[in-house]
């Protein structure tokens, strides 16, 4: 198994021409990583280990000693019992002293960076973990419970860091390098990547992976954590079932995708829906759906098929809903459109901070896309088009919470009016680490009444109206 000795860089090199010549490292690596990673409870230590003499002259020695295409096709599994030898070995022949957990440390820290993607790995593996940053070789933050935290874990040096970008991008087909320096990538698991290198990247590569979770976050279950309350969900659900075109709002990674998702559920399985995705996110239960995702431009730069594209199309594929992950752009037009001509039911995401300042946005974009237009038409086709939009923001406690649902009613002169149904009450009054407040509902009479009356929900709508 093991050949001759080799020079280490050439292994290196060789290494690296395989991960990006054949197309499975990547899918093998996601199998590895659902696995339990063994962490030592000296796990803590493992950036002083990575970084340590000890650890240099093994991983020199193991990959001087081992003959780089026996790596090739084999899993970790198989792998492991060999480097567990040479690490033995190595230790002897060098008369190294190291403890019985600080071995296995090394071969699990070896075998990562043969089949996984270095001392992030097992960030991956842990369920805990939603989101993985790597500025540089230094610093690794994971976003735990919404939080932020700097974990331990180090790179060797900047190398190291490329290396395993790189290795991140050969797995999807794509490149990184100096003449394409940033990637943006979605794993075979559904987690997003984007890639910076320097010298773009200031203080390093950076990787930025934003976990799949593999948990499908109902209303229901949103309700129980309490990011909005039971009379809301009922509204929601509603508002869903009886097709009103709705837009969330909110900032970045405030858990837009996931409500969207979960409003999602109460699509009647009857309808035919087409998802328009950068990056294919949302997982919808029912049995008729046609998902579409946009495609970046080649090297050439050609081959480009943006949302606006997909939208358009769409539109000919007979849908009865259209779900758009994100509105960011000229696909605004197309997408209002689609809402005034038929296509009830539809829903899409925005990044904005409140109800009112999704409304601008949206004007905004419609204007990039069709200078031409008056802006009161634009407000008119945004009061007809859109019924509802619901905020979420996540909180300083890390809590993510519905803090509006808003409707649009109509157009008075000019401007666009809205109603609040729910709003989130913060009590000034009461400053804790959680943040404590309410979720109260307005005293109002829901616009869409007569068309939940209509779906025969509407007693059901005004029963979790009653405050
Ligand atoms: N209600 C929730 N409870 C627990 N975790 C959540 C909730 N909503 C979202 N998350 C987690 O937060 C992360 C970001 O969520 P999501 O992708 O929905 O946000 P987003 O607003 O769409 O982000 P972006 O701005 O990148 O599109 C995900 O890992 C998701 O699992
Ligand atoms: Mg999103």
């Amino acid at each position: 198994m093991f050949g001759q000795k080799k020079r280490v860089a050439e292994f290196e090199e060789s290494r690296a021409g395989a991960a990006s010549a054949s197309a499975p490292p990547l899918a093998e690596l996601l199998v590895v990583r659902e696995m339990p990673s063994a962490r030592s409870p000296q796990a803590d230590n493992a950036e002083s280990l990575v970084r340590s003499d000890l650890f240099r002259v093994i991983r020199s020695g193991v990959f001087a000693s081992m003959n780089a295409s026996a790596a090739v096709g084999k899993t970790r599994e198989q792998m492991k019992p060999g480097v567990e030898q040479l690490v033995l070995e190595i230790a002897e022949r060098e008369h190294l002293n190291m403890t019985m957990a600080e071995q296995m440390q090394i071969v699990d820290e070896l075998l990562n960076d043969m089949f996984g993607l270095g001392p992030i790995e097992p960030l991956l593996a842990d369920e805990t973990v939603t989101d993985v940053l790597v500025n540089g070789p230094d610093q690794v933050y994971v976003e735990r419970h919404g939080r932020l935290e700097l974990t331990t874990c180090k790179f060797r040096d900047n190398a190291h860091v490329i290396n395993v970008a790189q290795r991140i991008a050969a797995g999807v087909g794509r490149r990184v390098d100096e003449s394409s320096p940033m990637v943006d990538a979605r794993l075979a698991d559904g987690s997003r990547v984007n890639v910076v290198l320097p010298p773009l990247a200031i203080r390093g590569a950076s990787i930025s992976i934003r976990k799949f979770s593999k948990r499908n976050i109902t209303l229901h279950r949103m309700t129980q954590q309490g990011n909005l309350s039971a009379a809301m969900a009922t509204v929601l659900k509603i508002a869903s079932t009886c097709r009103l075109n709705i837009l969330v709002s909110g900032g970045t990674g405030s858990g837009k995708t996931t409500l969207l998702n979960a409003l999602s559920h109460f699509i009647d399985a009857g309808e035919r829906v087409v998802t328009i995705e950068d990056a294919a996110e949302l997982q919808l239960v029912q049995p008729h759906v046609v998902s579409l995702e946009t495609r970046p431009e080649n090297t050439e730069g050609l081959g480009a098929v943006a949302q606006r594209d997909l939208v358009r199309n769409a539109l000919r594929m007979r849908p009865d809903r259209i779900i758009l992950g994100e509105t960011r752009g000229p696909e605004a037009f197309d997408v209002l459109q689609a809402m005034n001509t038929g296509h009830d039911g539809s829903m899409t995401t925005i990044h904005a901070n409140s109800p009112r300042d999704g409304v601008t946005r949206l004007e905004s974009m419609v204007m990039m896309a069709n200078g031409n237009l008056p802006l009161f038409s634009i407000r008119r086709q945004i009061a007809s088009a859109v019924h509802m939009i619901v905020q979420i923001e996540r909180m300083r406690d890390g809590m993510r919470r519905v803090t509006r649902i808003t409707e649009l009613v109509g157009m008075e002169g000019d401007v666009i009016i809205t109603q609040d149904l729910f709003t989130f009450r913060y009590d000034a009054s009461a400053y804790s680490e959680e943040v404590k407040g309410e979720f109260e509902c307005a005293p109002v009479r829901p616009a869409f009444a007569p068309r939940a009356a209509y779906y025969g929900l509407e007693e059901q709508l005004l029963e979790a109206m009653k405050p």
